[in-house]
């Protein structure tokens, strides 16, 4: 019976690498899964990206929903979503909902150099286009992905309709001396985990619950929080790869925080106040008991547009595994809000000093 249920696993979650691209159908919901995968290729770098698709004729014209996931996760970190991201599509008026891999993680390629969110955001426009998943779109970031859905939306004001950010890092988040200190131990911890992987002592670390999520490691538990057993074992898999490409690719990310926060911030100031005019925001956030600037710059990271709502839970930072039902009813909302009172004023010029 063990034998028949591990080689079902072996079997459930095979994948089988064709021509150039892996195949990916088995890290996600598992069997039956309705993704589509696309691996534009765009300035010489394949990005991968997952889409899910229920089209009635209520959400056919719809906006694309893009995720992107906090540091360093991609798109397996949002499984626990996926299947009310679906079920809510047609209400949502949402005509895909599409999850990426930042280069290096995941299924893109490698970048051979670190590439800061305002060039990531220029490279993901252009792969978009070669894949064909143009249009409107609304924009969806956890932590760290909160600084590409702003960052998108300065450089592409006329395609974004509507962004929500999840516990989302924030533009003066760079510039504090203690998150800078804090980059510096990511990194040494991380450099760490790369010698450990090279030694085959970091998988034991990992399954011994040592590995703390900040470091990307999603755990055998979290079944129970929505992630089918293929998605971890994925996710899992990516981390411990053996040419350390997701280790490094964490070192890469560390290495552009403060750079590219504090560059979203420049941006924003050049553009006085009110820079994201009435783009319609909705802001999923947690407090610390802790951390109260935390809630202080999430307040003020929504105040940046006029038609924002801000929602405050006590989750943790981990949204995606401990509370996926907030960030459902924050689509909802942001859904809503852009059906009801979209925006007037943002979108009408033409990027950056424009938008
Ligand atoms: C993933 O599953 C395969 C097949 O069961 C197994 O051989 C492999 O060790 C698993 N990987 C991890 C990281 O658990
Ligand atoms: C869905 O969104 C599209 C694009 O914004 C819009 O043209 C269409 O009217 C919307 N459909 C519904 C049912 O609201
Ligand atoms: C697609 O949306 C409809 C609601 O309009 C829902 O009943 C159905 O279950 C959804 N399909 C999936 C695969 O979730
Ligand atoms: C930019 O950073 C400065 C210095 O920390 C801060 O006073 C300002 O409010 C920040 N602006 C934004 C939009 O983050």
């Amino acid at each position: 019976m063990k034998l028949l249920l591990s080689i079902l696993f072996i079997a459930l979650c095979l994948s089988i690498a064709k021509a150039s691209v892996p195949d990916v159908s088995n890290s996600y919901l598992g069997a039956g899964d309705p993704g589509v995968s696309h691996f534009p290729s765009y300035l010489g770098l394949k990005m991968h990206i997952r889409c899910y698709a229920n089209v009635t004729t209520a959400n056919q014209n719809g906006p694309i929903a893009l995720f992107d996931a906090g540091l360093p996760f991609f798109s397996t970190a949002w499984v626990s979503i996926i299947p009310s991201v679906l079920q809510n599509m047609p209400a949502w008026n949402i005509s895909k909902a599409c999850f990426m891999d930042r280069y290096g993680y995941g299924w893109s390629d490698v970048s051979p150099i670190p590439v800061i969110t305002q060039d990531y955001v220029m490279r993901l426009h252009g792969s978009l286009a070669v894949a064909g998943l143009t249009g409107k779109y609304i924009l969806v970031g956890w932590s760290w992905g909160s600084i590409f859905v702003q960052t998108f939306s300065l450089t592409y004001p006329k395609e974004v309709v509507g962004i929500l950010t999840v516990d989302g890092t924030d533009s003066k988040w760079g510039l504090i001396p203690s998150n800078q200190q804090a980059v510096l131990v990511y990194t040494d911890v991380m450099r760490g985990y790369i010698n450990m992987n090279n030694m085959g002592t970091l998988e034991p670390l990992a399954r011994s619950g040592l590995v703390y999520s900040y470091y990307g490691w999603l755990p055998n538990e979290l079944v129970s929080s929505g992630y089918t057993p293929c998605s971890l074992n994925a996710s899992q898999e990516v981390l411990l790869d053996t040419t350390n490409k997701f280790l490094k690719t964490a070192l890469q990310e560390y290495n552009i925080m403060v750079i590219s926060s504090a560059l979203l911030n420049f941006t924003y100031a050049i553009k006085g106040p009110n820079p994201l005019k009435d783009l319609p925001y909705v802001n999923v956030y947690s407090s610390y008991d802790t951390d109260p600037e935390w809630t202080t710059r999430q307040t003020f990271m929504a105040s940046l547009s006029s038609n924002s709502l801000a929602v405050q839970f006590t989750t943790g930072h981990f949204f995606v595994f401990h509370n996926p039902t907030a960030i459902v009813s924050g689509l909802t909302a942001l859904t809503n809000k852009i059906a009801t009172n979209p925006a007037q004023q943002w979108g009408q010029g033409n990027g950056f000093f424009y938008n």
